[in-house]
């Protein structure tokens, strides 16, 4: 089969690779027939996420199911399903507590209660290095589904492969952000990063309720986005960022958003200086996002952290957090708790996904495709890929 296989960072090349095969009972072969580029699969792109070996990436995709494991008596070939990007089993103590990120059984080589640089590491996630399980993920054409009576959902005929594609990831994630800060109805949220998880973010302040929602970015046309998608509230990162704090206070009384939600993660863009600062400390990336969130949400408020931290940062502002008393959560969106809530949003039509797209492309310009997207050229924003044309 045809796959986008990672060979080092910056080299991702559309592939000829073995198809895949049932290996446990509770496995499913899916025909892919769509897949997604997301932000997490920049930080295995860039090198910030290391993989040694070859590996075929993707976690957010859906399609068809090709065969079933004897395990497997919830689907029959022929359905058709989005598949939660988390790899879960569903009967563990996380899994048991709605955490399917820390699933015990699913990473056996390089799982651990530490949560280490390099070891102990959560659950698995489709395509997402070694470290996360080492399982081959779904920007190919058929990708192997482990704990499929789990994951995978059937979704209704009439919805097109755009419309729940974003199912898999994106959307729950987005909706963890909110859920998490526990967002009731009326209260300010301020997400920074106006990529597909920040848009999808806004998107669900908004479904519960929230009065404001300021999206903050470093470019234009991204904010451009989240403006015509989610209707934000729209705020330019200039400089150090001060700016936006500045102006974040000033929508909320001088207080502070109730919310702050970190879109971006580890590898924002930043200043030279930084760079060289980072660089000294032994540092990968920076952790400047999340301190501007802590900086510019209320007292008392919520931080709530979806863009990834890989490693440990220095000066972290402990002392402002313990002051402001801030809640601060983060991690891999539990995408198995909300998926079925989220997709009843969906076909009520309480929520439109697709409108984050901008490219459409054969899974044989994946190249191209994360080029575009990690350099954020021609107005990118999502790429959905069809492995089949
Ligand atoms: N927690 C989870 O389960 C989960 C799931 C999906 C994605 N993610 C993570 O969420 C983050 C965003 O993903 P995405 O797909 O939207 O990626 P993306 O790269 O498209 O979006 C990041 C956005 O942040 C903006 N940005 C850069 N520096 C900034 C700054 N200083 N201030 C404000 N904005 C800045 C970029 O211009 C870009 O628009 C990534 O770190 C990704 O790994 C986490
Ligand atoms: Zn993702
Ligand atoms: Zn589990």
């Amino acid at each position: 089969m045809k796959a986008a296989v990672i060979h080092g960072p910056g080299k991702v090349t559309y592939d000829t690779v073995n198809d895949p095969t049932i290996k446990e009972a509770r496995d499913i072969i899916l025909k892919v027939t769509a897949t997604a580029i997301c932000g997490s699969d920049l930080h295995i792109y860039s090198g910030g996420i290391p993989q040694p070996r070859p590996m075929v990436l993707g976690h957010e995709f859906m399609g068809i199911v090709e065969e079933t494991g004897k395990g497997v008596l919830n689907l029959k070939k022929g359905d058709r399903v989005v598949v939660p990007f988390p790899i879960a089993c569903g009967h563990c103590f996380f899994c048991d507590h709605h955490l399917p990120g820390h699933c015990e059984n699913s990473n056996p080589e390089h799982y651990g209660p530490e949560g280490g640089l390099l070891t102990e590491k959560g659950g698995a996630l489709f395509g997402y290095t070694d470290l996360y399980g080492g399982y081959d993920g779904g920007q190919a054409q058929y990708v192997r589904v482990p704990y499929a009576d789990y994951g995978p959902r059937i979704v209704p005929e009439h919805l097109t492969d755009e419309q729940v594609l974003f199912l898999t990831d994106i959307f729950p994630t987005g909706y963890t952000g909110v859920d998490w800060a526990n967002v009731q109805g009326g209260e300010s949220v301020a997400i920074f990063g106006a990529g597909p998880v920040g848009i999808m973010a806004a998107k669900s302040a908004w479904l519960r309720g929230a009065a404001k929602v300021i999206v903050v970015d470093t470019l234009q046309y991204r904010l451009d986005k989240a403006k015509e998608a989610a209707n934000a509230e729209i705020i330019l990162w200039d400089g150090d960022g001060k700016n936006v704090i500045e102006y974040i206070r000033s929508l909320t009384d001088g207080r502070g958003a109730d919310v702050c939600i970190d879109a971006v993660g580890f590898e924002p863009d930043r200043s030279v200086l930084d760079r060289a600062k980072a660089v000294f400390n032994l540092e990968k990336g920076s952790p400047k996002v999340m301190e501007a969130c802590m900086s510019a949400v209320r007292r008392g408020g919520f931080v709530s952290v979806l863009g990834v931290y890989p490693t440990t940062y220095d000066n972290f502002p402990i002392g402002q957090f313990f002051d402001k008393g801030i809640t601060i959560k983060g991690g891999q969106a539990p995408a198995h708790k909300y998926i079925d809530t989220l997709l009843e949003f969906v076909k009520e039509g309480k929520v439109k996904l697709n409108d984050v797209i901008t490219h459409r492309l054969p899974l044989s310009e994946i190249a191209h495709a994360y080029h575009i997207f990690k350099k954020k050229e021609d107005n990118c924003v999502k790429v959905v890929l069809d492995p089949w044309s």
